[in-house]
């Protein structure tokens, strides 16, 4: 049956493959978004569009207009650098936009929410990996608001004095990365960001000694993660890690992606740099939670999601 879904953040990497998706699976899309990292140029053929902030009650009531079966709440602040040079905006996007993004939902009666949480929750976990039920201290500003903007949203879910009630997922997603994602924008996103140095044949730069590590998990997962909880009851009221399971350090991200692109990966050029505020040494996802709930298994590795992500990286350049 085909059903009407509000994907906030549809013009942005991750936001603009779950609508793709959506429209996919035959749904009617409409999308939400201030072109502040996204672009237009990623919003899907057939999906509705909608120019706008979530920090800006006019736009979301023109997005609600009609009424919605789901809403997939992408948009945010993205990048943990930039909340530390404006923590107030990093707030007032990812706090109060998704505060705002609850209250439409109950306002307009809409039964479902999923939304775009961070490990950057965890902060520095005591052990690897880490799972759901580990306590959330997170260490940068950013992994701040998402954890509250995540709280909002469940303590919304929770509530027993809604006629109807909203229910709600969350996911704390680990380095996404894929196609799309910028690869001239130095404040988001490792794998991107190194891609893009080696095909304009810079050096990279390294925070730190650059043997921290990240989960990478590719967007098609991700997609695939949120639509099958989307439709499952299971899901209602859950909040999953979405990553693969494994680790790999900055340096390895180095070597595999300049090996990939045809370089001695031992010799690429990199300038290291000062360890930046709020940053996590090492982070591996516990997958136990959404395998045993959603049957949701990753299916691309790490070297053929790489592989996959240079390939239309090196199409668009
Ligand atoms: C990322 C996401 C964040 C998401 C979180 C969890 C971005 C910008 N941030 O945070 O939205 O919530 O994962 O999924 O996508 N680094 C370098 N050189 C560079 C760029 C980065 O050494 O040129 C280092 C960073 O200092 C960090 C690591 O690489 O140690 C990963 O950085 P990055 O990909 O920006 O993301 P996270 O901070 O992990």
């Amino acid at each position: 049956m085909t059903k009407r879904v509000l994907v906030t953040g549809g013009a942005g990497f991750i936001g603009s493959h779950m609508a793709q998706r959506l429209l996919a699976l035959g749904h009617d899309v409409v999308i939400l978004d201030n072109e502040s990292t996204g672009s237009v140029d990623n919003v899907p053929a057939g999906a509705a569009y909608i120019k706008g902030d979530v920090r800006e009650p006019a736009d979301l009531a023109r997005a609600f207009a009609q009424p919605l079966d789901a809403v997939f709440h992408i948009a945010g602040q993205a990048s943990t650098v930039r909340s530390f040079d404006d923590p107030l905006a990093d707030l007032a996007i990812n706090v109060g936009g998704t505060v705002n993004v609850t209250q439409h939902c109950l306002a307009h009666g809409v039964p479902r929410l999923l939304f775009a949480s961070s490990m950057t929750a965890y902060g520095h976990p005591a052990g690897l990996p880490v799972d759901e039920e580990t306590a959330c201290v997170p260490v940068s500003y950013y992994g701040i608001t998402k954890y509250a903007a995540e709280r909002y949203v469940h303590a919304t879910g929770a509530r027993t004095d809604l006629a109807r009630p909203l229910h709600v997922t969350s996911f704390r997603m680990f380095n996404v990365y894929g196609p799309r994602q910028r690869l001239d924008n130095p404040y988001q996103g490792v794998m991107g960001i190194f891609i893009g140095n080696v095909l304009r044949e810079e050096p990279v730069n390294i925070f730190g000694d650059g043997e921290q590590s990240r989960d990478f998990v590719y967007i098609d997962d991700v997609v695939n993660a949120w639509v099958t909880a989307w439709q499952s009851p299971a899901a209602h009221g859950q909040v999953f890690n979405l990553g693969i399971g494994q680790g790999h350090s900055v340096h390895a991200v180095v070597q595999t992606v300049a090996a990939a692109l045809g370089h001695d990966p031992a010799a690429w050029p990199r300038r290291y740099g000062p360890e930046r505020p709020g940053d996590q040494r090492h982070m591996t996802a516990d997958i136990g939670h959404i395998r045993r709930t959603l049957g949701w298994e990753p299916q691309v590795s790490f070297a053929e999601g790489v592989a996959r992500t240079i390939a239309w990286a090196r199409s668009t350049n």
